[in-house]
């Protein structure tokens, strides 16, 4: 008993964090503004996130081909709710210097093994910004929700997400293949720990 007490605990499955926070905040890092999700924001993100790009390397939960009314579909249905449940927090990604356009999105989630998710549109990827928007969300998993450890699973092949969760001091823990919208695919559970988080804060003096 105490042992599946200890266990739920430093997965983060089952617990509340500490500190319950039900509504995520707008969070700012120095170039954006990541938006608490709003259901007006389906409109964009079913322009921005049908591309085989983006969607490969994502859980095969993923409806492919995407359906016209996909995005909507999420926001309403399983975005929200989830986020009215205290289960996820989602946001959408906004340059400071154009704040009505959505550029991309991350999430994070109460689960044993995939607890942050995202992805950026086409035009704004490889510009470092999906690193800074980490940065921010997982200081906010850390630091406000107090959860002890984030972990997330990757496909192999995805090179640009693995490059985030090695620049942010994650290491792969688990082999693994999963079901992804390209198929079944090797990969790894990447994790961080609090305690991790904060020293490599320390050390960059943030
Ligand atoms: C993953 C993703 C969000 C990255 O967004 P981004 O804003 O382009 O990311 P950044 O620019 O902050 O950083 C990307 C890093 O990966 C590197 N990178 C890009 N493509 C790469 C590749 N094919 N192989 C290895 N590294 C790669 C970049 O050089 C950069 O590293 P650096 O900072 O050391 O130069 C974006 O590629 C995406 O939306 N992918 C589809 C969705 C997805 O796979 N989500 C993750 C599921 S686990």
């Amino acid at each position: 008993m105490k042992k599946q007490a200890k266990k739920t605990a430093r997965t983060g499955r089952e617990t509340q964090p500490p500190h319950r926070v039900q509504k995520a905040p707008t969070l700012k890092t120095p170039r954006l503004l990541l938006r608490p999700l709003e259901l007006g924001d389906a409109k964009q993100i079913q322009i921005l996130f049908p591309h085989w790009e983006i969607v490969r390397y994502l859980a095969n939960r993923v409806p492919w081909p995407y359906p016209p009314d996909g995005a909507l579909q999420y926001v309403r249905d399983i975005a929200l709710p989830a986020m009215n449940r205290g289960e996820s927090w989602h946001w959408t990604l906004r340059l400071k210097t154009a704040p009505a356009q959505m550029i991309g999105s991350i999430s994070l989630m109460k689960s044993e093994k995939e607890n942050r998710g995202f992805w950026m549109g086409l035009p704004w990827q490889g510009r470092g910004l999906m690193s800074e928007a980490c940065e921010a969300v997982t200081d906010y998993w850390f630091n406000v929700l107090k959860f002890p450890v984030l972990r997330a699973p990757k496909a192999t092949e995805n090179g640009a997400s693995r490059r985030i969760s090695e620049r942010q001091g994650m290491r792969m823990i688990a082999v693994e293949e999963r079901d992804y919208v390209a198929g079944r695919l090797p990969g790894g559970i990447w994790e961080i720990t609090a305690e991790e988080w904060r020293k490599r804060r320390r050390h960059r003096g943030l």
